[in-house]
């Protein structure tokens, strides 16, 4: 259908995280970009998520537009909503919820799943679906609010897996709810947010009757992305090959039956990366930008690699790493998550330094935070090692200054739904290495614009690293895979176009 002459589509994205506002993984990038991309397809795209203590409120300006109550645990809470829009597009609407008691603590550290985050996320689903029924209603209470009800609710990973019922089981409190409709995508099963038995009951009354709530409390708890998984018109997750993996039990979560069950509505959609702010010619925060040129014939790879020689340099000063622009410069940038990442297989990495059978200028720069034993042993396996250096910090600049410099950026995951550094690593020139799995599988091919290994063994991957290592000395080869790289096309429009296809055979 040709866009305009579409009926315009009203989504409302529900999410824990929305880059540049608030952002602990790769999901905060997604909800910072995905409705802007769907936005440019003619979707009337907005966002909804709490407004925490670490937003910061001088960098971004937020005006107050409604207060109203929610239930939860017998008692109602005050809760007030804000609307801010995204600094790099300006109609792009985000709706922050603000509420002491629940809604402060949170986005600056990976969720580990508490109780109390488990309440905050309940409570913060309760306080969407709150604000639904206000923006329906808008304009009765103030002439310049308008009146919004969304064709359809976008929910995201655990934290809003309640909502797809709360919407289905308020029918009777807002007549308006009635034709929403609720697509939930799955960024990540091993984290469903599984609760203690009070949840129902602290949650409003209707919802205790649902007969899938009724179902899912047989084991004493409610399983919150399960919810999301059952009570959904539409599911979707971040690659094809991750929405076959978790029909398996070895990517299933202990799910997979139910996934295989809702599979006839499950789609496995790639996630794009927002081109605006992953650009090597713009990036405000590299040592000196490059612009990768070609018009299928010739390119200026060789232009790009020496700008991006020079800015090995100033990382290896700053990092205290020996400066040599023609060491093989390895790059690990991720959250610190042992089931997930491949750490075993970093920290094995790590310990053949130095030098491991001869490759004598080989250097790794491993960043991120995590889980605390994580940390510890990366750190530990590091100490002392000339070559290596480990640093457990969030540092977003440091992250685009590895981008742009490191030859090679591993991502050995265990399992992937999608992975974005990959995506990012390829706009800038560094080739990915990556396990087979998830949208590390969908996104990378072997030999031609990285390198891609099958087996999860520490052996395989240091293999597949040596093997990077002898086409590095092949340069023309190298520069080869470094344009077929940068020419890939990772920008958002192309899921976009599957998400509003998407949504209209949700919407019929
Ligand atoms: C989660 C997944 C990651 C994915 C991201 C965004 O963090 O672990 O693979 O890229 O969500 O969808």
């Amino acid at each position: 259908m040709p866009k305009k002459d579409r009926q315009q589509l009203k989504v409302l994205f529900a999410a824990s995280e929305c880059a540049p506002f608030v952002k602990v993984g790769g999901l905060g990038d997604v909800i910072g970009s995905l409705p802007q991309a769907l936005r440019e397809q003619g979707v009337d795209a907005r966002v909804v998520i709490p407004f925490y203590e670490v937003i910061d409120r001088m960098k971004f300006s937020f005006l107050p537009v409604m207060e109203f109550e929610v239930e939860f645990e017998g008692k109602y809470h005050p809760v007030k909503a804000h609307l801010s829009y995204h600094p790099d597009y300006p109609d792009f609407k985000i709706f922050l919820l603000e509420n002491k008691d629940f809604l402060v603590k949170g986005g600056d550290i990976a969720f580990a799943g508490t109780q109390e985050e488990i309440r905050t996320y309940a409570f913060f689903s309760q306080a969407v679906v709150a604000l639904v029924s206000h923006l329906a209603h808008w304009s009765l209470v103030t002439k310049k609010g308008e009146s919004w009800v969304p064709d359809l609710i976008h929910c995201h990973d655990w934290h809003t897996g309640i909502i797809p019922q709360l919407i289905k089981t308020s029918y009777g409190l807002d007549p308006s709810f009635a034709r929403i409709k609720v697509v939930f995508t799955v960024h990540n099963l091993s984290y469903q947010g599984i609760s203690e038995p009070g949840l129902a009951d602290a949650l409003n009354d209707a919802l205790k009757e649902s007969p899938l709530v009724k179902w899912d409390l047989q084991d004493n708890n409610v399983d919150l992305l399960l919810q999301g998984i059952l009570g959904s018109d539409m599911l979707t997750t971040v690659s094809p090959t991750y929405a076959k993996e978790i029909l398996t039990p070895e990517f299933g979560e202990g799910l997979q039956e139910i996934l295989k069950a809702r599979e006839g509505r499950l789609k496995g959609i790639l996630n794009g990366i927002d081109y605006q702010n992953w650009n090597p010619a713009k990036d405000e925060r590299l040592y000196q930008n490059y612009q990768f040129e070609s018009n299928g014939e010739v390119d200026n790879i060789q232009s790009v690699l020496r700008v991006r020689s020079e800015n090995k340099k100033e990382l290896q000063k700053r990092l205290g790493l020996p400066i040599d622009e023609k060491a093989f410069l390895l790059g690990f940038v991720s959250r610190l998550d042992g089931k997930q990442k491949g750490l075993d297989l970093l920290e094995s990495l790590i310990q053949t330094f130095p030098p491991a059978a001869g490759e004598t200028n080989v250097q790794l720069v491993i960043l991120g935070t995590g889980e605390k034993e994580w940390e510890e042993r990366l750190q530990r396996a590091g100490e002392n090692k000339e070559r290596v250096s480990v640093n457990i910090e969030f540092d977003s600049e440091l992250a685009r200054r590895m981008f742009s410099s490191c030859d090679v950026i591993l991502m050995p995951s265990r399992f992937e739904p999608c992975g974005l550094p990959q995506m990012i690593g390829m706009r800038y020139g560094a080739l990915p290495l990556v396990h087979a799995v998830g949208g590390l599988k969908d996104s990378v091919e072997h030999e031609r614009d990285g390198f891609v290994f099958s087996t999860y063994t520490p052996e395989v991957f240091i293999s597949a690293v040596k093997f990077a290592y002898q086409v590095f000395q092949n340069s023309s080869k190298w520069q080869k895979m470094m344009a077929a790289a940068m020419k890939k096309d990772f920008s958002w429009d192309r899921s976009a176009k599957e998400y509003v296809k998407a949504y209209e055979e949700v919407i019929g």
